[in-house]
């Protein structure tokens, strides 16, 4: 499996681009650099993505996503920085090199298919097959199980076009799959989609992911959808990154009022769970009321804590208490309101 790094990366697109970089870390601004005919699509990214981590940048358009995304599979160089590949300086390598890591280690998955419309579904998923050199039979046996893999099986002989867009992105994922590739690059591959199908895709992803662990980066504009995939999330603003963490880190401490302004339309229950919430171990009970886990979704968290007359306790693998959720903490914190609780006189009386 793969591990994937970017240190201090710049992409700087139009004239003069060294000294763009230079003007950059002398404290230049995107918008100075603009009117002296340069584009800073990408200002000293730095970050690691570990073996069978799914990683998300996030971001709104323009704000340097794609062009990150191909840096980290050599089509563009970088402009300043490094990009590793398991320990290997992509710049470095030789263009035979780079096109061997890039059709045996690294697969694309776009937002618009991109299948050969004049090509079977088995065909376009043995696509990347093809291009390494596999002969027909093993492409075909690889193509067909990545196929299946992706719930496809059955339509090998179809055309793209009598599928649906669920369907022909999960062929392209499946082409993604076939070249047994451990980095995964995906560009907004769910972003066409419809939001009941997208949220499929996003499952079978998990899914998958669970049993293949790949190393996986995946483009979006969606907070939701970066929290639902990402191991850890970067949030990209005018080609910086202006934040990286868990999403439970970008939720409950955003960076600043852009990445607050993303927070507010996320919903809290279904990303935080409820080691989020738990204060210390407290005493829990022994009379048999249910429990949950730490990984369980404060939307999960609420159903318990409203049956049960006392916080509830959150118990680890082994079965001990490792902390207490009160009923007025959780609901304080679905709602974002983290300040002293209000005096009532007359609830007091
Ligand atoms: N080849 C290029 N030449 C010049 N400028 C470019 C080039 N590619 C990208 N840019 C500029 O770099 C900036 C970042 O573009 P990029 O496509 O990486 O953004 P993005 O975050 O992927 O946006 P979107 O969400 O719309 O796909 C933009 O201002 C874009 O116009
Ligand atoms: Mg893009």
């Amino acid at each position: 499996m793969s591990t994937l790094q970017a240190e201090h990366v710049y992409k700087v697109f139009g004239r003069r681009p060294g000294a763009a970089v230079r003007a950059l870390r002398d404290g230049a601004s995107r918008e100075e650099l603009r009117t002296d005919g340069a584009t800073a699509a990408v200002i000293d990214a730095s970050f690691r993505v570990e073996p069978g981590e799914i990683f998300v940048i996030m971001g709104l358009s323009g704000s340097g996503k794609s062009t990150l995304l191909r840096m980290l599979n050599g089509l563009l160089e970088p402009t300043d920085g490094r990009i590793l590949f398991d320990g290997r300086d992509l710049t470095a390598l030789s263009r035979r090199e780079l096109r061997h890591v890039r059709s045996t280690k690294i697969s694309m998955v776009f937002q618009h298919f991109a299948l050969f419309p004049h090509r079977s579904v088995l065909e376009n998923a043995a696509y990347g097959l093809e291009v390494q050199g596999a002969d027909r039979a093993d492409r075909e046996r690889r193509a067909a199980e990545a196929l299946e893999l992706c719930g496809l099986s059955g339509w090998q002989d179809s055309w793209p076009d009598e599928l649906s867009g669920g369907m022909q992105q999960r062929v392209g994922l499946a082409r993604a799959l076939a070249t047994d590739a451990d980095l995964l690059l995906m560009d907004e591959s769910f972003s066409a989609l419809d939001p009941l199908i997208r949220r499929d895709m996003q499952d079978q992803l998990l899914e998958l992911q669970k049993t293949l662990g790949k190393t996986i980066v995946f483009i979006t504009h969606d907070l939701n959808e970066a929290m639902r995939l990402g191991d850890g999330i970067a949030v990209m603003r005018d080609g910086r990154i202006v934040q990286q963490g868990t999403a439970e880190d970008i939720l409950t401490r955003p960076a600043d009022d852009y990445v607050a302004s993303f927070v507010q339309d996320v919903d809290r229950s279904r990303v935080l769970t409820a080691d989020a919430v738990m204060t210390g171990p407290g005493a829990g009970c022994s009379c048999g009321c249910p429990t949950v886990t730490p990984d369980t979704p404060l939307a999960d968290l609420c159903a318990v804590s409203a049956r049960v007359p006392h916080p509830v306790a959150v118990t680890g693998t082994d079965g001990a208490v490792v902390g207490t959720v009160a009923q007025d903490r959780l609901v304080a914190f679905i709602g974002d309101e983290h300040r002293a609780p209000v005096r009532c006189e007359e609830a007091a009386a």
